[in-house]
């Protein structure tokens, strides 16, 4: 209670010092949930962020609208409208952004394994971009790569059957060299697959009660307005804001019920790795990674997420009635939002201990290693030596074969690895398969690859063999994209 007090002071009294301080290279973030620091170089770039008078809008966390599909002749269809908007941070000043069907980030989509969906964009923004579906393993057609452009006042749809587990995946724009600005503007949602496993499991299920999506981000501002303005330092470290928020509320508050809560983990932000935990350091259990329920829960009292990597964890508050809780990210000393475990529970759930069964390929049936060196310098990101040219095919890989993609890092500093159209599994990091985490131990699309370290993947495509139309995998920390680092792969048949 007292520390909530504490709170409230001290984002005003921030706020009075910070006004009229623009350009400094002050790393005070105007919020109160921290005392850390961005990084700013003072070598151009952003440099602190600026909070307008009149401060933080107060909010309970903003739970995204649920579309579970529109029945239309048997393919239930998601319209999404891309627009730009002005969102409410703050009380007195209206931030200029991008938003779908919403004033920033997007509805979360709720699919069932084996339906025919129909996610139709409309392009309302005035300038071109491409929507992806992260993490959906479909068509390269339907990806929504460069590829399948979206030119302003049109509408794409990506039509396709959902065909994996069920899982927690995401849709964003992936606009060649523009990916990480339109990100930054509020282009973002979430994506739920259901199957008839997870709808037998114990776990808690209400969305937005006991069930709750989560779109971690960063942002740095200017008098309000997002402030999208990476140096090159901060191009090559991680261009990590100062201003935390969740599902686009800064400071925002969550009443939940005292009993097992979930969160659906998204780490929406452009390059920033977040090790999240609760204030009080009490321990939870990862269920899911990128794609899929892990065999069995993880307990853990820290979970790191790089760009682009999802976890679902439960934590049982069970016990916690009246207390208040911060969800944190410690890497950047930085509060998300705050729990208030004020209501009783009206039901109960008991997290199982088998979740799924997970399809392990053999690494001695592989039949070959594909090696893939992320490298650069200053301003210049390459993998294998090649920045991505869209006119390019890197890779052929034929359908079917199991093969060893193993990711390098050469460079000082922390990069990812993602692969479009299918998952993957971790098998070793540095050389030893006891490298690998326990809750790295499942179905992943996104893979952290840290300064100067390796990872070894075994991978398989099984479906959508096209010769011509091809996937994408990159560093998923959205500046690096944006400067090459990624390529292209073909499915061959
Ligand atoms: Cu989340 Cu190629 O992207
Ligand atoms: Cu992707
Ligand atoms: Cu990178």
């Amino acid at each position: 209670m007292k520390r909530r007090g504490f709170l409230a002071l001290s984002a005003v009294s921030a706020l009075a010092l910070l006004s009229g301080c623009g350009g400094s290279d002050s790393n005070t973030n105007g919020m109160g949930n921290g005392n850390n620091g961005n990084g700013a170089n003072g070598m151009g770039g952003s440099q602190g962020s600026t909070l307008p008078s009149g401060g933080i809008k107060t909010k309970s966390l903003p739970i995204p609208a649920l579309l579970s599909g529109d029945d239309r002749g048997g393919v239930k269809h998601y319209d999404l409208s891309l627009q730009k908007a002005q969102h409410d941070f703050f009380n007195a000043t209206k931030t200029d952004t991008f938003g779908i069907n919403a004033t920033y980030l997007g509805p979360t989509l709720l699919m069932q394994n084996g339906d025919e969906v129909s996610v139709n964009y409309s392009n309302n923004l005035g300038e071109l971009v491409t929507m992806h579906g992260h993490g959906m393993h479909l068509p390269p057609s339907m990806d929504g790569t460069p590829h399948q452009p979206i030119t302003a006042g049109t509408t794409w749809s990506a039509r396709y059957k959902v065909n994996q587990k069920a899982c927690t995946n995401w849709y964003h724009p992936h606009t060649m060299d523009k990916t990480a600005e339109h990100v930054y503007k509020g282009l973002a949602g979430l994506i739920m697959i259901e199957d008839a496993k997870s709808k037998g499991l114990d776990l808690p299920k209400r969305y937005g009660e006991d069930d709750i999506p989560l779109v971690l981000q960063d942002r740095f501002f200017n008098n309000g307005q997002l402030d999208y303005n990476p140096s090159r330092m901060q191009v090559m470290r991680g261009y990590v804001g100062d201003v935390f928020m969740a599902n686009g509320a800064i400071d925002a508050t969550l009443d939940v019920e005292a009993k097992e809560i979930r969160f659906r983990i998204l780490n929406g932000s452009n390059s920033s790795i977040y090790n999240l935990g609760f204030s009080d350091g009490r321990s939870f259990k990862q269920i899911a990674t990128d794609n899929a329920f892990l065999e069995a829960p993880v307990s853990l009292t820290r979970l790191r997420l790089s760009p682009a990597e999802r976890a679902e964890i439960v934590v049982d508050l069970s016990s916690a009635l009246n207390q208040t809780i911060e969800f944190r990210d410690y890497q950047h000393n930085k509060t998300f939002f705050t729990i208030n475990v004020n209501k009783t529970a009206t039901t109960t759930t008991t997290l199982p201990n088998s979740l799924t069964t997970l399809e392990k390929l053999d690494p001695a049936l592989a039949v070959r290693t594909r090696q893939f060196t992320l490298d650069g310098s200053m301003g210049s990101f390459q993998i294998n030596g090649k920045s991505m040219d869209v006119n390019r095919i890197d890779e052929s890989v034929p359908l079917g074969d199991i093969e060893i993609w193993e990711v390098t890092n050469t460079m000082m500093v922390d990069h990812n690895f993602h692969i479009h159209a299918t998952h993957f599994m971790p098998i070793e990091r540095n050389g030893s398969a006891a490298n690998v985490a326990a809750n790295e131990k499942g179905y992943k699309d996104v893979i952290f690859v840290p300064a100067n370290e390796s990872v070894k993947l075994i991978v398989q495509m099984k479906d959508y063999a096209d010769n011509s139309v091809p996937y994408m995998y990159h560093c998923h920390f959205l500046e690096h994209e944006d400067a090459g680092m990624m390529g292209q792969f073909v499915v061959t048949s």
